[in-house]
């Protein structure tokens, strides 16, 4: 197969939702449908949960919570599919929000009962600053679920996002019949099943007499006045405004019933975008270039406890990326070539001679990577949008074991590329403050600093309000602002100037009285 053609068959997208909705069944069903795992259903099964969430870290298994972000890639119908996980858990956002800078596309699901929720709200905020398009899946149609009409409403409203139903349901909890897909115009009725991929009924015909042998005299009724209303109200489906990111079609179903992934999982497949060009601060980056290039979004350590190896996710960009090949290390200046990259298929990793835009490689590492570096083929290009978000929880770390110094400082160091959480130093007392986005990010830290480095390390309060980046023409103003807020000023990792506010109302004093003064809530400016 061609070059072009092994880029215009990938597919590399994310699965999203509010925790609970179904994300990792919907992934377990498409992962089922695609042939690349076999135990059809068992949701429970904690062998398929661990498949689908490839929860590689102790702390993971512990808590109970989707930590890691993990992909999983899989053929079918002559696709290459690559779905990278997210955590579900808010405090780790920002490792999804990276995850979100590596697809061309995302599947939001949404409980049919429960309607929009607010961690798919901050998502899909995400997916907006992107333009990523979207497909939303309205999950758990078999329990009593909202209006699907208001259901429409509220994805519209909250989302912020043009909705077109491409499927549309008959009934919803005891009551649910089926759905149809308005586009292959075929209905499916629904039979509670959990454990085979059979397929319902096709229908053709919304006239056709067997609607009412197999769903009832009423319900057909109300089906057929719905659908009239369905094509009165929202206009035809066109591919441009769902690539551009305006419309989002949307798909109703039960993820842990089978129904209605495998509609889902074909249309997506037909309209989602194959490797979209990336954008780096020198110039746009075309997919089918031929020169290797590709970024780091996600680093991953501890994932054999034997091996103190970690994993750099890379997203590969452009050109053929290819094992025992020279490639440029943009950050570090240098070349270095790779042994044993891996893909992810599924439930498995296995070494790979080469790779085509739109794949994720994991490439083993000893710490040279650090989340947003780049690697190319010998040009210097840098790769935009892995942005670190201001942090709004803070603790002063200082060492618990004397003897272990040196271990701590390498342990904060790493864990600090890997994007767990963000240090500053303190240009008033020479204290390291860590920064999270999420509460959880600090035990996080605390264990894997004891785990994997053998360090121990304790917190201490310390009253901020949030820390932003600080730049400046004026000099004299800058220099000014620095010296009286002394106290408030740090340094974070790459040596830029913090300023850490106390209160709210210190920040908007700040702003007011120091207009040349650029303030950043984001490292990326
Ligand atoms: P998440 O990854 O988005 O957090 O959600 P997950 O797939 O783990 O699903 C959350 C719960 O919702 C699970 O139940 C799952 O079985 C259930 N669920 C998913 N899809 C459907 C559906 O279509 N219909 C119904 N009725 N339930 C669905 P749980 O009891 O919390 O977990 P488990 O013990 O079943 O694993």
């Amino acid at each position: 197969m061609g070059f072009i053609e092994e880029i215009k068959r990938r597919r590399t997208f994310a699965i999203i939702s509010h925790p609970d909705a179904g994300k990792t069944t919907l992934t377990e069903k498409l992962l089922l449908f695609g042939g690349a795992i076999h135990v059809a259903g068992a949701v429970k099964s904690n062998k398929i949960k661990k498949t689908a969430t490839s929860d590689f870290m102790e702390i993971e298994k512990q808590r109970g919570i989707s930590v890691a972000t993990s992909v999983m890639g899989f053929e079918y119908d002559g696709f290459k599919v690559n779905i990278l996980d997210t955590p579900g858990h808010q405090d780790f956002a920002e490792d999804t929000f990276r995850t979100l800078t590596a697809v061309d596309s995302v599947i939001i699901v949404v409980d049919a009962a429960k309607g929009v929720e607010t961690q798919t709200r901050k998502l899909m905020e995400v997916c907006r600053m992107r333009n990523t398009p979207v497909i939303v899946f309205i999950n758990k149609m078999d329990r009593p679920s909202k209006d699907p009409f208001d259901l429409l409403d509220e994805v519209e409203e909250e989302l912020k996002i043009k909705v077109r139903p491409l499927s549309w349901p008959i009934g919803n909890g005891t009551e649910f019949r089926g759905v149809y897909n308005l586009l292959e115009e075929n209905l499916y009725v629904f039979e509670p099943n959990k454990q085979t991929l059979e397929e319902g009924i096709s229908i053709q015909d919304v006239n056709d007499d067997r609607l009412v042998d197999y769903i009832g005299d009423s319900a057909a009724e109300l089906f057929r006045e719905e659908l009239e209303l369905v094509e009165g109200v929202y206009p035809k489906f066109e591919m441009d405004t769902y690539r551009d990111g305006q419309v989002a079609p949307v798909f109703f179903g039960s993820a842990l019933n089978n129904f209605g992934v495998r509609e889902l999982l074909h249309c997506f497949l037909k309209i989602a975008p194959s490797p979209l060009p990336s954008t780096a601060v020198e110039r746009q980056v075309e997919p089918d270039e031929t020169k290797f290039s590709g970024f780091v979004f996600k680093i991953h350590a501890n994932m054999d406890p034997n091996h103190r190896n970690r994993l750099a996710f890379l997203k590969i960009c452009s050109g053929k990326f290819e094992r025992n090949t020279n490639y440029y290390h943009v950050g570090l200046g240098k070349n270095m070539k790779f042994s044993s990259p891996t893909a992810f298929m599924a439930d498995k990793k296995s070494i790979i001679d080469e790779a085509y835009p739109g794949d994720i490689v994991g490439i083993p590492d000893s710490g040279n990577f650090k989340i947003g570096d780049t690697l190319t083929g010998g040009e210097k290009l840098h790769y935009k949008g892995l942005p670190s978000f201001s942090p709004e929880l803070f603790r002063y770390i200082e060492n618990a074991d004397p003897m272990k110094s040196k271990q701590l400082a390498k342990g904060i160091d790493q864990l600090m590329d890997e994007g767990v959480a963000q240090l500053f130093v303190s240009q008033f007392n020479g204290r390291k403050v860590i920064g999270t986005v999420g509460a959880l990010q600090f035990e996080v830290i605390q264990y894997r600093l004891l785990h994997e480095y053998g360090a121990s390390c304790r917190y201490e309060p310390i009253n901020l309000y949030k820390a932003c980046w600080i730049r400046s023409e004026d000099k004299a103003q800058l220099d000014d602002f620095k010296k009286r807020k002394h106290q408030y000023m740090a340094k974070d990792k790459q040596g830029r100037d913090v300023f850490m506010a106390d209160s709210g109302y210190m920040l908007q004093m700040a702003q007011d009285n120091f207009k040349n003064i650029e303030f950043h809530f984001t490292s990326e400016f």
